[in-house]
């Protein structure tokens, strides 16, 4: 059976936790491949809602096993946080398996991050401040701390020695603040390590084998399209491959073992920090949008930036991606318009774009071009059917599928697991 890849079409919080909790009961292993605790993903189950940052939503799915594969940068401490909090709640989190690869986050690239965005001021990223950016920038800078490291207490040591001459001459010299211990940073590692040691696993031979055995691995990206390091709004971005590219170095699985893409493509747009954003709305309506869709961080409580629905960026994520079915989320959020635009074009100086502009100053300046739908001004969280759904609804849909190019194979029309309208199978 081959590999499934979820993404998020655009700046993230499309709602990939409800998909992958929507596939859940048919597959068998779900992968993280990328970012770490900077995600957010709420899930309602059964009228509970429950709130994942560094783990797999998979792991709500009773006989799945959740996979922390190397492309992901673990917080330990908010690792055994989480499954604590989900132990209590009676969840079996028994199955869990870390990467010996997966890069840790020590504590002072927390500190880093922090200090760096106050540092930034105007240009600051907005981060979530987890210490993500400058945990993949040490790993790509060869002074990364893995998981591996911390069952041998001398090799650890030995590397964050090395990491602190570095990171000490930053935090003192740059940024004014204290030095940090090596002792400290040691010893925090350390706590976890019995802990962790059963969990730990080679996970790019055990997705192999379970890809042999003709298991069903979903592997579920963390942020969006548009967030990717390489191909999202640079430098707006986080600091991983969030496309459906990432899970091949994320998860150590071949292109070749994927076949199918899909892509979560949520009917209006968000996002959460700084950075272009061409539809986005300052105005009352936004405000509506807002708090129609409940739009505020599941990780930093922010407040996240709304606007229509752009298939320029559809289009692209389509393209980058590879997405072979959407999932739109949120349609039930524009129950209450009259009219929805919908962006399909930019214009940046008196030209037209029907696609991304290559150039990060013209995407700035994009102006929307937009063509209005008419709404449906009915409450549609209870059909399960496309023909359920009123006629303006379903124009909507098609409208979008015809712009983005990809078929849109199921529809959420409310939180609940069961909320949704399946077009075709996606397992
Ligand atoms: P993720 O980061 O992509 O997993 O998304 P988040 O969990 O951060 O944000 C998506 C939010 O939308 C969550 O609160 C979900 O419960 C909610 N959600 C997902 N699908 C739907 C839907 O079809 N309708 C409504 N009303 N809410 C949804
Ligand atoms: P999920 O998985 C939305 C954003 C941050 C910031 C930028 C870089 O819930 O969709 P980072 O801390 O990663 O270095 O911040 O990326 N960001 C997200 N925005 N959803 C997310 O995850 C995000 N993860 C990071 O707000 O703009
Ligand atoms: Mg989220």
């Amino acid at each position: 059976m081959p590999a499934i890849v979820l993404v998020g079409a655009q700046w993230g919080d499309e709602g990939k936790g409800k998909a992958t909790d929507l596939l859940g009961s048919r597959i068998d292993y779900v992968v993280k491949f990328n970012g770490g605790n900077n995600a957010g993903h709420t899930v309602v189950v059964g009228g509970e809602k429950y709130a994942l940052h560094l783990l797999p939503s998979g792991i709500l799915t009773p006989g799945v096993t959740p996979v922390i594969a190397n492309g992901v940068v673990v917080d330990l401490g908010v690792l055994f946080e989480e499954l604590d909090a989900l132990e209590a709640r009676g969840v079996d989190t028994s199955k869990l398996v870390v990467s010996s690869n997966a890069h840790l986050i020590p504590r002072y690239n927390k500190v880093i991050d922090q200090v760096s965005e106050r540092f930034l001021g105007q240009r600051k990223i907005g981060t979530t401040g987890r210490g993500i950016g400058p945990t993949y920038a040490d790993k790509m800078n060869r002074i990364g701390i893995r998981v591996q490291d911390i069952f041998d207490e001398s090799i650890l040591r030995q590397k964050v020695e090395a990491a602190l001459e570095l990171k000490n001459q930053l935090l003192v010299k740059t940024y004014n603040r204290r030095a940090i211990e090596v002792d400290e940073v040691v010893e925090d590692l350390l706590q976890y390590a019995e802990r962790l040691r059963p969990m730990v696993a080679d996970t790019s031979l055990l997705l192999s084998k379970a890809l042999d055995a003709d298991e069903v691995v979903l592997c579920e990206a963390g942020q969006a399209t548009l967030l990717d390091v390489d191909h999202g709004t640079y430098p707006y971005v986080t600091s991983s491959n969030a496309i459906s590219a990432g899970a091949c170095t994320g998860a150590g699985i071949p292109p070749t073992s994927i076949d199918r893409v899909i892509a979560i493509l949520k009917a209006f747009t968000t996002r959460v920090g700084e950075g272009p954003f061409p539809t986005e709305l300052h105005d009352e309506v936004g405000d509506t949008l807002r708090e129609i869709g409940h739009e505020f961080g599941t990780t930093t409580g922010r407040p996240r930036r709304v606007g229509w629905l752009d298939v320029v960026i559809g289009r692209y994520a389509a393209r980058v991606n590879g997405v072979t079915d959407f999932v739109v989320t949120k349609l039930d959020n524009l129950d209450t318009f009259d009219e929805i635009p919908v962006c399909v074009a930019y214009e940046v100086d008196g030209k037209r774009f029907d696609e991304m502009p290559e150039n990060q100053t013209d995407f700035h300046h994009a102006k929307p071009v937009y063509e209005m739908l008419p709404g449906w001004k009915q409450d549609i969280t209870g059909c399960r059917t496309f023909e359920d759904l009123p006629e303006n609804a379903q124009k909507y849909i098609l409208f979008v599928e015809e712009q983005i190019g990809a078929r849109i194979s199921a529809i959420g029309v409310g939180p609940g697991r069961d909320e949704i309208i399946q077009r075709h199978e996606l397992v």
